[in-house]
């Protein structure tokens, strides 16, 4: 590994300078940063020659324009074998207005810099010359009013409809489009931010200063003292109300969905004690949520000590919090230890999906966990079906490939099935202390799959005779899901098919199906077992005792809008229009309109409801979806 190289060059250099005497060469050693950083195609930053270590952030935060204005101040250190090296950061639609460099953090002067040209997925360079002592880069700019990585709302497309609403989204590739920085999950940074917003509205950020009872002065400061990737920088600025759940949790949102997100994530502390439990120290202090606006792309994200997550969770019967327990999963796997690059993403994803169904196992039971895994691996085999070869790897090869576009379910469920694999094959024991080890090994740094792999043959394959490294390799290296992968099972469910057999053979009608009581999960379940050709008048009939047309459950309602598009139900028609023009999920939007632009009546409908939707879609919707009405329309 080149690294390896650079630091036998530098040592060979140190013992040529200071003589061999072996002190000198150990204290030149710990100078030199040890981090070996792997080929990350999705940044054009030089973290092996000079590295930033923290982000001090000074925003003006102007809602009239659309921008984040004021500086960035970056603190760098330089590789020694690096002495002459430029700093080459990664920047997408900044306007850079100047940049200075200091030694002491004092005194500054002005240095050259050159933005080089636009890459469609990765951005600019920005590469500035750096005085060969210079620790400290301040960098003036302001960013676009169409920065991939902030969404702006009118007080219209807020709950409140009174006041404006901004909030950030980082991963995978979007911090460089609000900051200047090395936009690489293996370059781990601090962050402090002071952020100047209109007086009344509340910031809130992923770090510590997050506040109920600021003064809502219009000045707020934050500090994230642990070192995180870049991607996990976030803000949000809104009418925001905080209520606490707990001694370490808390939701902020606004005023109007404050009690019906307390009501729905009153078991987040139950969620962190159970994870303590079984993976080790919570180690991020705060565990707070904030409940956006529907427009937020994901269903929930990570940001550390805050996670970001959709009102689409609230259910009003608890049902859909694995999200939560998903999101605060992550804070072992992701945010503890992280992906080096995004080829690792199942790193992230796989981890923290498995750890996700062990959360919802320790708070409500194994019949629910079995459900949920359940409906994972049949929505990854279905998924499978429409994906090349290549993107069932779970180490998949993202060259080249706008990571939001590349991820598919494949990290998430095939991982999460795989680290159940090795879980049942040495058994729960072995296995939990072996996630708790590589836990603890990897806390604070962002690892490969190299790393991983090496450290599971000499931590678990190597006491075991099984599974054997070939069987790691199939899984890790291979397309397809291998034969001995874990088949979760739910009796809950077998009964749920039961239920669909007997209707779908005309032995009961629908009023005859025995659905009282049944969970989200098994209402999905359902609807998915169902034949996709079921034809309008089958979904009449259902609709005609369930009401599914109208439910509020945003789960359920997707399957069933996906069912009514397949099968011309045309009852359903103006929910769809409600749903795709005030939800901004993409797991929801997008397979949306992927099934509408199937036939030539439904290209036209997209198209219409699109033009409504648009606007208040979030960037990364926005993308998606042009993407697939465009390419109908070129067809
Ligand atoms: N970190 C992801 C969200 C993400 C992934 C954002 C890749 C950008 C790029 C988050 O933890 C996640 O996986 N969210 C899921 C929910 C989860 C319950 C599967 C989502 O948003 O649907
Ligand atoms: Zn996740």
């Amino acid at each position: 590994m080149a690294t390896k190289l650079i630091n036998l060059t530098y040592l060979f250099l140190a013992a040529l300078l200071f003589g061999a005497a072996s002190a000198s060469i150990g204290n030149a050693q710990k100078t030199m940063a040890t981090q070996t950083f792997a080929e990350d195609t999705h940044s054009y930053s030089n973290p092996q020659a000079v590295k930033v270590k923290n982000v001090d952030l000074d925003w003006n935060v102007s809602f009239d324009k659309k921008i984040l204005q004021g500086t960035a101040t970056l603190t760098v250190e330089r590789a020694a074998n690096a002495a002459d090296a430029p700093l080459i950061l990664d920047t997408r639609d900044l306007k850079i207005d100047k940049i200075e460099t200091s030694e002491n953090g004092a005194s500054y002067k002005t240095a050259t810099f050159k933005l080089g040209a636009t890459d469609k997925i990765l951005g600019a360079p920005l590469t500035i010359q750096l005085p060969r002592d210079a620790k400290f880069v301040r960098i003036y700019y302001a960013t676009s009013p169409t920065a991939s990585g902030l969404q702006w709302l009118a007080p219209q497309q807020t709950a409140g409809k009174k006041q404006p609403f901004m909030f950030s989204q980082a991963q995978a590739i979007h911090a460089r489009s609000f900051i200047p920085l090395q936009d690489s999950p293996q370059v781990r940074v601090t962050y402090s931010a002071r952020v100047r917003t209109p007086k009344n509205l509340l910031a809130v950020m992923s770090a510590e200063g997050n506040s109920q009872t600021a003064a809502r002065n219009g000045d707020y400061n934050f500090k994230m003292t642990r070192a995180i990737p870049p991607y996990l920088i976030a803000v949000a600025v809104g009418d925001l109300q905080f209520q606490s759940l707990g001694k370490r949790t808390g939701v902020y949102t606004e005023t109007s969905m404050i009690k019906a997100s307390a009501f729905e994530l009153a078991d987040t502390e139950k969620m962190v004690e159970a994870t303590e439990k079984l993976f080790g120290e919570y180690r991020w202090g705060r565990y707070d949520l904030l409940v956006l606006p529907p427009s937020f792309p994901f269903g929930g994200m990570e940001n550390p000590m805050l996670t970001f997550a959709t009102p689409t969770i609230l259910a009003g019967d608890k049902s859909l919090v694995s999200l939560v327990a998903h999101e605060l999963a992550h804070s072992w796997s992701g945010n503890l230890v992280t992906n080096a690059t995004w080829r690792d993403f199942w790193l992230n994803e796989g981890f923290t999906t498995y750890l996700e169904r062990r959360i919802i196992e320790a708070v409500y039971g194994t019949p629910r966990r079995e459900m949920e895994a359940t409906l994972g691996r049949r929505s990854l085999e279905q998924e499978m079906l429409g994906l090349e070869d290549r993107d069932e790897i779970l180490h998949v090869d993202l060259k080249g490939r706008d990571p939001d576009e590349g991820f598919t379910g494949v990290p998430y469920e095939k991982g999460a099935l795989f680290l159940r694999h090795l879980e049942e094959t040495v058994g729960r024991e072995k296995f939990d202390k072996f996630v708790r080890g590589y836990f603890d090994a990897h806390a604070f740094q962002s690892i490969t799959t190299e790393t991983f792999v090496d450290y599971l043959n000499k931590n678990l394959l190597a006491q075991n005779p099984k599974p054997t490294r070939a069987d790691v390799e199939e899984w890790i290296e291979k397309s397809g899901l291998p034969k001995n992968a874990p088949q979760p099972k739910s009796d809950a469910f077998t009964k749920v098919e039961t239920q669909a057999n007997s209707w779908l053979k005309n032995d009961i009608t629908a009023s005859g199906i025995q659905a009282k009581g049944w969970t989200t999960q098994e209402w999905l379940h359902f609807l998915t077992k169902l034949p996709t050709n079921i034809g309008a008048d089958r979904l009449a009939e259902l609709d005609t005792v369930f009401n599914l047309t109208k439910i509020g459950n945003s789960e359920i309602a997707f399957q069933w809008l996906m069912m009514s598009i397949k099968n011309n139900y045309s009852t359903a028609d103006a929910r769809l229009e409600e749903f795709l023009t005030t939800i901004g999920r993409r797991k929801f939007v997008r397979p949306l309109y992927e099934e509408l632009v199937k036939t030539p009546e439904g290209v036209k409908r997209a198209n219409e409801i699109y033009t409504k939707a648009r606007s208040g879609y979030h960037p990364i919707t926005q993308v998606s979806v042009d993407a697939i009405l465009k390419r109908k329309s070129q067809s």
